[in-house]
């Protein structure tokens, strides 16, 4: 059987609208969570959210499924750090019997045995060696390897003075960075990159890639339990946690694709930050401001996970002056939480150097620190190396010809064209 797509920045496949299942009561006010708006602007559907409902709102997922939005900074916070009243597995979710089994936003949501969905002592302790194999990863050595990967990749199109840089560049090199990581060869990497893109395109081969996956991870983990080396899938297995190889398998699945995705979407939400924005215009060529900068401003106003399902309710409790039923689904609303006005200054920017937006979730599911590291410096790298090496990057078309996503989900570019003048190629 293959397992479904369910990290953090995971993208559920494009979304019609069925008929409502029998027997789930949606909120008569609840938000559509779906349509254009959430493409082309999505700062004004939680001003809206926000002003008709405060800081939890009733949606409706497609389907006509009913869940709660938590767009309140401290409502947010309330509900990561209470994992005994809003639980992790999705399991607990009181709607399960009345979704039909070809609910698109079903292999988001649907509980597999990955840490993702395991709770109390059980996720301490897949948690524990997540985090302890993550912590181990040299930043440097890390650092070395993602300028190589850039440089690499850099070289395919530096001579051509113009690029799609979504596709070419932006989703390439956290994957290629992951699987160094990983410890997977040069031989398994394209066939895992194949894999990966049919299963989250969602098309006719997304079973045969997330089987394709498993099969590669399965092989990596077996052939590192008979001989381990000095990599995160070794340090995961000699982890004192005694994962099975079943569940360091799984473990590296949502360290891959939580960490694909999102660093892929943050390097170019970033990158143009940088190409559109006045005020980094001088650090395109070495100047104000930095990458560091751009890189913290784009997790504030685009963040790259928008909503992530979720919590679900353990008993009934109150949020936000809303009602909620034990096993109701609450969604956590990051991109409505940073744009809260309470963590806002008046002009509606974050202070300056301000790092508190909960990008990374918070508690003890939230994105583990090592986690965080690791990004930082393979976003921090794709992007430095990149104007290091084509130092009059432009965009190649105007601002408003980009085009986002169609998803509340995700903040993803569909692409980023851009020129330069033809660049050095190494041999
Ligand atoms: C090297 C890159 C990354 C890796 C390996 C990684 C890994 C992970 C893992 C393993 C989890 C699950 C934690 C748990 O349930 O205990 C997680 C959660 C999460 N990560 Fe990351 N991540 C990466 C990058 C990012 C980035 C760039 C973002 C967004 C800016 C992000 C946002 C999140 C969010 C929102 C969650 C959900 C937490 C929750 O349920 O509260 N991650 N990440």
């Amino acid at each position: 059987m293959t397992e479904p797509v369910t990290a953090p920045g995971a993208e559920p496949e494009p979304v019609s609208e069925p008929a409502p299942p029998p027997g789930c009561p949606v909120h008569p006010d609840a938000a559509p969570l779906y349509g254009p708006r959430f493409q082309t602007d999505p700062g004004g559907v939680y001003r809206e959210l926000r002003e008709a409902h405060g800081p939890v709102a009733p949606v409706e997922l497609a389907g006509g499924v009913p869940a709660w939005l938590v767009i309140g900074y401290r409502e947010l916070q309330l509900v990561t750090s209470q994992p005994k009243v809003f639980g992790r597995d999705s399991s607990r979710w009181h709607l399960w019997p009345s979704i039909p089994a070809d609910w698109p936003l079903k292999p988001m949501m649907a509980p597999v045995p990955s840490l993702l969905y395991t709770e109390g002592a059980e996720h301490q302790r897949r948690s524990a060696a997540v985090t302890d194999a993550l912590a181990a990863v040299d930043p440097y050595e890390l650092r070395k390897f993602c300028e190589d990967i850039a440089d690499r990749l850099i070289d395919a199109f530096a001579g051509r003075g113009e690029a799609e840089l979504v596709a070419e560049y932006a989703h390439q090199l956290p994957l290629l960075a992951l699987c160094r990581m990983f410890g997977l060869g040069e031989d398994d990497t394209p066939l895992l990159i194949r894999a990966l893109l049919a299963m989250l395109d969602g098309g006719a081969d997304a079973q045969a890639g997330a089987q394709q996956l498993l099969d590669v991870m399965l092989s990596l983990v077996r052939r590192r339990r008979e001989r381990p080396t000095v990599d995160l899938t070794s340090r995961l297995l000699e982890h004192p946690a005694g994962l099975t190889d079943e569940e360091v398998m799984r473990d590296l699945r949502v360290l891959l694709i939580a960490g694909h995705q999102t660093t892929a979407y943050w390097i170019s939400n970033a990158l143009r930050l940088m190409l559109t924005d006045e005020r980094f215009a001088a650090s395109l060529s070495g100047g104000r401001r930095s990458v560091a900068q751009a890189l913290g401003e784009a997790l504030w106003e685009d963040t790259p996970t928008q909503i992530f399902a979720g919590r679900w309710a353990t008993r009934d409790t109150q949020l936000g002056g809303q009602r909620i039923a034990k096993g109701d689904m609450v969604l956590l609303g990051f991109a409505g939480a940073n744009t809260d006005p309470t963590v806002r200054q008046e002009d509606g920017r974050p202070a300056e150097g301000n790092r508190a937006h909960l990008s990374f979730s918070a508690g003890e599911h939230g994105c583990p620190f090592p986690a965080r590291e690791a990004a930082e410096v393979i976003a921090g790298t794709a992007i430095e190396v990149l104007l290091d090496r084509l130092p009059d990057l432009r965009l190649a078309v105007t601002e408003s010809a980009l085009v986002w996503r169609p998803s509340a989900w995700v903040r993803a570019l569909v692409a980023l064209p851009v020129a330069f003048t033809p660049g050095y190629v190494a041999d």
